[in-house]
């Protein structure tokens, strides 16, 4: 990465201000129900710890939209970190202002301080400034290691690093390195699988992954546009009619890179417990709507899989959530397990599908950041990334 790092620095006696993506998730009793982001930022606070600085963390959680919400404050985050990092963790109930300043410049080398969800203010998501200038008050150096954010332009991503020094953390750098190789620098062949509902949603990526890729697998709701787009009859299938035409253009310009489904699960309702089968793209029905990719589509995924050096996943294959329909997607995630490939799974549902297949320790990388990833993937310039200094 050309961007300096949290090992460029002589972090002794200083005040490091640590940007976290401790956006997780949480039940309606205020537990958090998935650590992983959490446990994710530990090596960038142990190594500033071991080095001697005092840590100031902060974060946002949810989408407060510039108001105090009880239910999305950090408190569960604190106590989770503190468990994890056995210390202490000390948690303020705001993020900027004089007592948090004083709070901040009376921390000692080894102490760990987490402000209030940063998205309390307004101006932090409208990188104000003057709020910006009010977190770099509270410390020396600023350290982003908030891969799951760097897509936003916020106060705490990126309108800090004018004030400050400004430096990556561990898991800021790791992520970049294992997306940007994968995409920039593939060992080929270089697969990339796109699932998900929507072509819109992910034009970019497929514009972008066309251009890098030796292959791009498309399966998941998409799949039905380019399907359509193709002339076959989609039944009741989920298809973006205002994407067709662009589905066209992106089957012409992929000139055979692009693999869509050659079978599909098409069920006659979105339950559960409709009645489902296989059938070949030519035979979807009126009243059928397509919600897995079949087994002749797994059997041409799985021989791209297993040929292929390195691999890049976002989305599912299917509606995994409802059992009939999640054999394309865990299909999908055993082959890439099994395929001893450079294995990327970039953030999201792919993310929830390879854990709830059991496979998540057999993948290379599994990134903390859906929107942050897809972003990257499109090719587009993260401004969290790019505020920090250059090495
Ligand atoms: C995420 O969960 O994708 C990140 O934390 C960013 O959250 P946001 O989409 O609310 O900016």
């Amino acid at each position: 990465m050309q961007k300096r790092t949290i090992r460029d620095v002589a972090w002794a006696g200083k005040h490091a201000l640590v940007r976290c993506d401790f956006n997780v998730p949480l039940d309606d009793k205020g537990a958090i129900t998935d650590d992983t982001r959490i446990r994710a930022s530990l090596p960038t606070i142990q190594y500033l710890l071991d080095h001697g600085a005092a840590v100031i963390l902060c974060s946002h959680l949810g989408r407060p939209k510039g108001k105090v919400v009880e239910s999305m404050r950090l408190t569960p985050v604190a106590a989770r970190l503190s468990e994890l990092l056995n210390r202490p963790v000390l948690k303020l109930n705001d993020c900027i202002g004089p007592e948090v300043q004083a709070s901040c410049h009376a921390a000692q080398p080894g102490d760990i301080i987490l402000l209030e969800n940063l998205r309390f203010y307004n101006q932090e998501e409208a990188n104000d400034p003057d709020f910006s200038q009010k977190l770099a008050d509270l410390a020396d150096i600023y350290v982003n290691d908030a891969f799951g954010t760097a897509h936003r332009a916020h106060a705490s991503t990126a309108g800090v690093a004018s004030y400050l020094p400004a430096v990556a953390g561990f898991l800021l750098e790791k992520e970049i390195e294992f997306l940007g190789n994968a995409v920039n620098n593939p060992k080929r062949p270089f697969v990339a699988i796109l699932g998900g509902a929507k072509i819109s949603d992910k034009i970019g990526v497929i514009q972008n992954l066309l251009t890098k890729a030796d292959f791009l697998l498309i399966g998941g709701g998409m799949a039905n546009t380019f399907l359509k787009a193709k002339g076959y009859e989609m039944g009741d299938s989920l298809v973006e009619e205002s994407s067709v035409e662009l589905a066209q253009d992106l089957l012409a310009q992929g000139n055979g890179k692009l693999v869509i489904p050659v079978d599909v699960v098409v069920a006659n309702a979105f339950s559960a417990d409709a009645t489902h089968q296989v059938v070949a793209v030519d035979a979807i029905d009126p009243g059928w709507r397509v919600l897995d990719i079949g087994p002749a589509t797994i059997k041409l995924f799985d021989a791209k899989i297993a040929a292929a050096a390195t691999i890049v996943w976002n989305g599912p294959m299917g509606v995994f959530e409802m059992a009939p329909f999640a054999t394309g997607t865990f299909a999908v995630a055993k082959a890439l397990a099994a395929s001893g490939a450079l294995t990327i799974i970039g953030g999201g549902d792919s993310v929830a599908a390879v854990e709830q297949a059991g496979l998540a320790d057999k993948m290379t990388h599994i990134s903390t950041g859906g929107g942050a990833s897809l972003e990257f993937l499109e090719g587009l310039e993260l401004p969290g990334v790019a505020a920090l200094n250059d090495k």
